[in-house]
Protein backbone atom coordinates (compact mmCIF):
# COMPACT_ATOMS: atom_id res chain seq x y z
CA UNK A 1 0.00 0.00 0.00
CA UNK A 2 1.40 3.44 -0.81
CA UNK A 3 1.27 6.36 1.07
CA UNK A 4 -0.47 8.48 -1.54
CA UNK A 5 -1.18 7.71 -4.26
CA UNK A 6 -3.20 9.18 -7.46
CA UNK A 7 -5.24 6.58 -9.35
CA UNK A 8 -5.67 7.24 -13.41
CA UNK A 9 -6.91 10.75 -12.10
CA UNK A 10 -7.80 13.20 -15.09
CA UNK A 11 -8.68 16.98 -14.86
CA UNK A 12 -8.99 20.02 -17.43
CA UNK A 13 -9.08 23.45 -16.68
CA UNK A 14 -12.10 26.40 -18.09
CA UNK A 15 -14.12 23.64 -19.39
CA UNK A 16 -17.08 24.69 -22.14
CA UNK A 17 -14.27 27.76 -23.29
CA UNK A 18 -12.35 28.10 -26.13
CA UNK A 19 -9.41 27.64 -23.36
CA UNK A 20 -10.33 24.35 -22.20
CA UNK A 21 -7.32 22.46 -21.51
CA UNK A 22 -6.38 18.67 -20.37
CA UNK A 23 -3.90 19.07 -17.63
CA UNK A 24 -4.05 16.11 -16.38
CA UNK A 25 -4.59 12.80 -18.34
CA UNK A 26 -4.72 9.50 -16.40
CA UNK A 27 -1.93 10.09 -13.82
CA UNK A 28 -1.10 7.43 -11.39
CA UNK A 29 1.40 8.35 -8.89
CA UNK A 30 2.50 7.20 -5.77
CA UNK A 31 4.73 8.14 -3.12
CA UNK A 32 6.27 5.83 0.11
CA UNK A 33 7.00 6.49 3.88
CA UNK A 34 10.20 8.45 3.89
CA UNK A 35 10.33 8.54 -0.39
CA UNK A 36 11.70 10.89 -1.79
CA UNK A 37 10.73 11.33 -5.69
CA UNK A 38 11.17 14.43 -7.71
CA UNK A 39 8.95 15.56 -10.74
CA UNK A 40 10.11 16.95 -13.91
CA UNK A 41 8.83 18.31 -17.28
CA UNK A 42 8.07 21.31 -19.28
CA UNK A 43 6.41 24.10 -17.85
CA UNK A 44 2.53 23.41 -18.63
CA UNK A 45 3.16 19.71 -18.70
CA UNK A 46 0.86 19.68 -15.64
CA UNK A 47 3.08 19.18 -12.40
CA UNK A 48 1.36 21.90 -10.58
CA UNK A 49 -2.07 20.86 -11.05
CA UNK A 50 -0.76 16.76 -9.84
CA UNK A 51 0.94 18.51 -6.42
CA UNK A 52 -2.32 20.22 -5.85
CA UNK A 53 -4.47 16.98 -6.09
CA UNK A 54 -2.12 15.19 -3.73
CA UNK A 55 -3.34 17.50 -0.80
CA UNK A 56 -6.94 17.65 -2.02
CA UNK A 57 -6.60 21.45 -3.19
CA UNK A 58 -7.90 19.99 -6.59
CA UNK A 59 -10.62 17.24 -6.51
CA UNK A 60 -10.06 15.04 -9.76
CA UNK A 61 -12.79 14.56 -12.52
CA UNK A 62 -12.13 11.16 -12.71
CA UNK A 63 -9.75 8.78 -10.90
CA UNK A 64 -9.12 8.89 -7.27
CA UNK A 65 -6.65 10.21 -4.64
CA UNK A 66 -5.81 7.62 -1.88
CA UNK A 67 -3.84 7.83 1.35
CA UNK A 68 -3.31 4.97 2.94
CA UNK A 69 -5.92 3.05 0.28
CA UNK A 70 -8.61 5.93 1.77
CA UNK A 71 -9.87 8.10 -1.03
CA UNK A 72 -9.29 11.32 0.65
CA UNK A 73 -12.54 12.96 -0.89
CA UNK A 74 -14.63 10.41 1.02
CA UNK A 75 -15.84 13.23 3.18
CA UNK A 76 -14.91 16.65 4.47
CA UNK A 77 -13.33 15.88 7.55
CA UNK A 78 -11.33 13.48 5.76
CA UNK A 79 -10.14 15.59 2.94
CA UNK A 80 -9.70 18.83 5.95
CA UNK A 81 -7.08 16.12 7.22
CA UNK A 82 -4.95 15.43 4.60
CA UNK A 83 -5.01 19.26 3.99
CA UNK A 84 -2.79 18.69 7.04
CA UNK A 85 -0.81 15.16 6.79
CA UNK A 86 0.23 16.67 3.29
CA UNK A 87 1.73 19.64 3.19
CA UNK A 88 1.91 21.75 0.20
CA UNK A 89 4.48 24.45 -0.61
CA UNK A 90 3.51 26.64 -3.55
CA UNK A 91 5.78 28.17 -6.16
CA UNK A 92 7.26 31.15 -4.89
CA UNK A 93 5.25 31.16 -1.64
CA UNK A 94 7.33 33.80 -0.25
CA UNK A 95 4.63 35.88 -2.49
CA UNK A 96 1.84 34.18 -0.18
CA UNK A 97 3.03 35.78 3.31
CA UNK A 98 0.45 37.66 4.25
CA UNK A 99 0.55 37.99 8.35
CA UNK A 100 2.25 40.57 10.65
CA UNK A 101 5.28 38.59 12.19
CA UNK A 102 7.08 35.62 10.29
CA UNK A 103 6.00 33.82 13.82
CA UNK A 104 2.18 34.47 12.44
CA UNK A 105 2.93 33.35 9.79
CA UNK A 106 4.98 30.09 10.49
CA UNK A 107 1.74 29.12 13.23
CA UNK A 108 -1.00 29.33 10.14
CA UNK A 109 -1.10 26.25 9.81
CA UNK A 110 -0.66 24.94 13.48
CA UNK A 111 -3.04 26.94 14.35
CA UNK A 112 -5.64 25.93 12.07
CA UNK A 113 -4.98 22.47 13.55
CA UNK A 114 -6.56 23.68 16.35
CA UNK A 115 -3.11 22.77 17.94
CA UNK A 116 -2.71 24.26 22.14
CA UNK A 117 -0.54 28.18 22.16
CA UNK A 118 2.10 25.74 23.73
CA UNK A 119 2.73 23.44 21.12
CA UNK A 120 2.20 25.84 18.29
CA UNK A 121 4.87 27.59 19.73
CA UNK A 122 7.28 24.50 19.60
CA UNK A 123 6.54 23.30 15.97
CA UNK A 124 7.30 27.50 15.38
CA UNK A 125 10.43 27.40 16.53
CA UNK A 126 11.59 23.58 15.43
CA UNK A 127 10.37 24.50 11.34
CA UNK A 128 12.58 28.08 11.84
CA UNK A 129 15.14 25.98 13.34
CA UNK A 130 15.28 23.86 10.41
CA UNK A 131 14.97 25.82 8.35
CA UNK A 132 17.97 28.04 9.87
CA UNK A 133 15.74 31.12 10.60
CA UNK A 134 17.18 32.88 13.67
CA UNK A 135 14.89 33.55 16.57
CA UNK A 136 15.10 37.62 16.51
CA UNK A 137 13.58 37.35 12.87
CA UNK A 138 10.51 35.58 13.96
CA UNK A 139 8.74 39.17 15.15
CA UNK A 140 9.95 40.77 12.22
CA UNK A 141 7.30 41.49 9.44
CA UNK A 142 8.09 38.49 6.48
CA UNK A 143 7.78 42.00 3.94
CA UNK A 144 11.76 42.71 6.01
CA UNK A 145 13.35 39.84 5.18
CA UNK A 146 15.40 38.89 2.27
CA UNK A 147 14.37 37.06 -0.33
CA UNK A 148 16.00 34.14 1.00
CA UNK A 149 14.66 34.60 3.94
CA UNK A 150 11.10 35.13 3.24
CA UNK A 151 11.40 31.34 1.28
CA UNK A 152 12.48 30.08 4.66
CA UNK A 153 9.70 31.21 6.65
CA UNK A 154 7.12 29.90 3.62
CA UNK A 155 8.93 26.35 3.60
CA UNK A 156 8.79 26.60 7.68
CA UNK A 157 5.14 27.17 7.78
CA UNK A 158 4.44 23.96 5.61
CA UNK A 159 7.18 21.92 7.98
CA UNK A 160 5.44 23.20 10.94
CA UNK A 161 2.60 21.37 10.68
CA UNK A 162 4.42 18.13 10.41
CA UNK A 163 2.77 16.35 7.43
CA UNK A 164 3.52 13.18 6.60
CA UNK A 165 3.92 14.02 3.20
CA UNK A 166 6.09 17.79 1.89
CA UNK A 167 5.32 18.48 -1.32
CA UNK A 168 7.19 21.56 -2.38
CA UNK A 169 6.67 23.24 -6.01
CA UNK A 170 9.86 24.41 -7.30
CA UNK A 171 11.14 25.14 -3.85
CA UNK A 172 14.62 26.50 -5.65
CA UNK A 173 13.52 28.44 -8.34
CA UNK A 174 14.60 31.90 -8.93
CA UNK A 175 17.72 30.66 -5.75
CA UNK A 176 21.13 30.99 -6.89
CA UNK A 177 23.82 27.85 -5.89
CA UNK A 178 24.45 28.21 -2.59
CA UNK A 179 20.39 28.82 -1.52
CA UNK A 180 19.50 25.98 -3.84
CA UNK A 181 21.91 23.49 -1.33
CA UNK A 182 20.36 25.23 1.40
CA UNK A 183 16.74 24.78 0.57
CA UNK A 184 17.77 20.54 -0.03
CA UNK A 185 19.76 21.14 3.16
CA UNK A 186 16.73 21.47 5.30
CA UNK A 187 14.42 19.13 3.05
CA UNK A 188 16.83 16.62 4.61
CA UNK A 189 16.79 17.67 8.16
CA UNK A 190 13.30 17.74 7.83
CA UNK A 191 12.99 13.96 6.36
CA UNK A 192 15.53 13.00 8.92
CA UNK A 193 13.34 14.14 11.87
CA UNK A 194 9.93 12.68 10.68
CA UNK A 195 10.32 10.08 8.00
CA UNK A 196 8.51 12.13 5.83
CA UNK A 197 7.78 11.07 2.15
CA UNK A 198 9.35 14.03 -0.12
CA UNK A 199 7.83 15.10 -3.44
CA UNK A 200 9.60 17.81 -5.28
CA UNK A 201 8.90 19.77 -8.11
CA UNK A 202 12.05 20.58 -10.38
CA UNK A 203 13.45 21.61 -13.52
CA UNK A 204 16.75 20.34 -12.62
CA UNK A 205 17.85 16.88 -13.83
CA UNK A 206 21.11 17.10 -11.99
CA UNK A 207 18.85 17.72 -8.33
CA UNK A 208 16.73 15.21 -9.57
CA UNK A 209 19.08 12.63 -10.35
CA UNK A 210 21.13 13.77 -6.69
CA UNK A 211 18.66 14.08 -4.52
CA UNK A 212 15.70 11.84 -5.25
CA UNK A 213 15.43 8.32 -5.39
CA UNK A 214 12.80 7.91 -8.04
CA UNK A 215 12.07 10.31 -10.43
CA UNK A 216 9.08 10.90 -12.18
CA UNK A 217 8.63 12.44 -15.71
CA UNK A 218 5.57 14.58 -16.98
CA UNK A 219 4.49 15.78 -20.43
CA UNK A 220 1.22 17.25 -22.08
CA UNK A 221 -0.62 16.23 -18.40
CA UNK A 222 0.77 12.86 -18.68
CA UNK A 223 3.05 10.60 -16.33
CA UNK A 224 5.80 9.58 -19.13
CA UNK A 225 8.20 7.52 -17.19
CA UNK A 226 8.73 6.55 -13.89
CA UNK A 227 12.33 4.94 -12.22
CA UNK A 228 15.44 5.75 -10.47
CA UNK A 229 17.27 7.79 -12.69
CA UNK A 230 19.32 4.87 -14.03
CA UNK A 231 16.25 3.94 -15.46
CA UNK A 232 15.36 7.32 -16.41
CA UNK A 233 18.12 8.66 -18.07
CA UNK A 234 19.22 5.23 -19.68
CA UNK A 235 15.79 6.41 -21.72
CA UNK A 236 17.75 9.49 -22.88
CA UNK A 237 16.32 9.64 -26.26
CA UNK A 238 12.85 9.58 -25.03
CA UNK A 239 13.94 12.36 -22.50
CA UNK A 240 15.01 14.17 -25.88
CA UNK A 241 12.12 13.67 -27.90
CA UNK A 242 10.47 15.37 -25.09
CA UNK A 243 12.53 18.24 -25.28
CA UNK A 244 13.95 17.36 -21.75
CA UNK A 245 17.51 16.64 -21.46
CA UNK A 246 19.87 14.25 -19.59
CA UNK A 247 22.52 16.06 -17.12
CA UNK A 248 25.05 17.08 -18.89
CA UNK A 249 27.63 14.98 -17.05
CA UNK A 250 25.43 12.18 -18.84
CA UNK A 251 25.75 13.42 -22.08
CA UNK A 252 29.88 14.11 -21.62
CA UNK A 253 30.35 10.71 -20.68
CA UNK A 254 27.95 8.89 -22.94
CA UNK A 255 29.87 10.71 -25.77
CA UNK A 256 33.38 9.56 -24.59
CA UNK A 257 31.99 6.05 -24.28
CA UNK A 258 30.65 6.35 -27.81
CA UNK A 259 33.89 7.34 -28.72
CA UNK A 260 35.36 3.96 -26.83
CA UNK A 261 36.48 5.37 -23.82
CA UNK A 262 35.55 2.23 -21.20
CA UNK A 263 32.69 4.49 -18.89
CA UNK A 264 30.16 3.48 -17.17
CA UNK A 265 26.19 4.62 -18.12
CA UNK A 266 24.70 5.47 -14.94
CA UNK A 267 26.90 8.89 -14.05
CA UNK A 268 24.62 11.68 -13.93
CA UNK A 269 26.22 13.87 -11.18
CA UNK A 270 29.51 16.18 -12.12
CA UNK A 271 31.02 14.40 -9.28
CA UNK A 272 30.29 11.02 -10.60
CA UNK A 273 31.59 12.12 -14.06
CA UNK A 274 34.80 13.24 -12.65
CA UNK A 275 35.91 10.41 -10.91
CA UNK A 276 34.83 7.90 -13.74
CA UNK A 277 37.12 10.16 -16.32
CA UNK A 278 40.27 10.07 -13.63
CA UNK A 279 39.71 6.65 -12.95
CA UNK A 280 39.28 5.73 -16.98
CA UNK A 281 42.54 7.96 -17.59
CA UNK A 282 44.81 6.42 -14.78
CA UNK A 283 43.49 2.82 -16.30
CA UNK A 284 44.92 3.66 -20.19
CA UNK A 285 48.28 5.85 -18.97
CA UNK A 286 50.45 4.43 -21.15
N1 LIG B 1 -5.84 28.09 -12.99
C1 LIG B 1 -5.71 27.70 -14.27
N2 LIG B 1 -6.62 28.04 -15.20
C2 LIG B 1 -6.52 27.64 -16.47
N3 LIG B 1 -5.52 26.88 -16.94
C3 LIG B 1 -4.57 26.50 -16.06
C4 LIG B 1 -4.61 26.89 -14.69
N4 LIG B 1 -3.54 26.37 -14.06
C5 LIG B 1 -2.86 25.69 -15.00
N5 LIG B 1 -3.46 25.76 -16.20
C6 LIG B 1 -3.02 25.09 -17.44
O1 LIG B 1 -2.94 23.70 -17.18
C7 LIG B 1 -1.77 23.14 -17.78
C8 LIG B 1 -0.91 22.52 -16.71
O2 LIG B 1 -0.42 23.56 -15.87
P1 LIG B 1 0.45 23.31 -14.58
O3 LIG B 1 -0.15 22.20 -13.80
O4 LIG B 1 0.61 24.62 -13.92
O5 LIG B 1 1.83 22.79 -15.23
P2 LIG B 1 3.34 22.96 -14.72
O6 LIG B 1 3.33 23.11 -13.24
O7 LIG B 1 4.00 21.69 -15.18
O8 LIG B 1 3.90 24.15 -15.40
C9 LIG B 1 -1.10 24.29 -18.52
O9 LIG B 1 -1.52 24.24 -19.87
C10 LIG B 1 -1.62 25.52 -17.84
O10 LIG B 1 -1.65 26.62 -18.72
MG1 LIG C 1 4.19 24.58 -12.06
Amino acid sequence: MALLQTNSISFGYSHGTPFEITALDHVSFSVDKGETVAVIGHTGSGKSTLMQMLNGLLKPESGAVLMEDRDIHADKQQTRQIRFRVGLCFQYPEYQLFEETCFKDISFGPKNMGLSEEEIRQRVLQAAKIVGLPEELLEKSPFDLSGGQKRRCAIAGVMAMQPEVLILDEPTAGLDPRGRDAVFAMIRSYQRQTNAAVVIVTHSMEDAAQFADRIVVMSHGRLVLDGTADEIFSSAEELMNMGLNVPASTRLVNELRSLGYDLPRNVYTAQAAAEEIASCLRRSRP
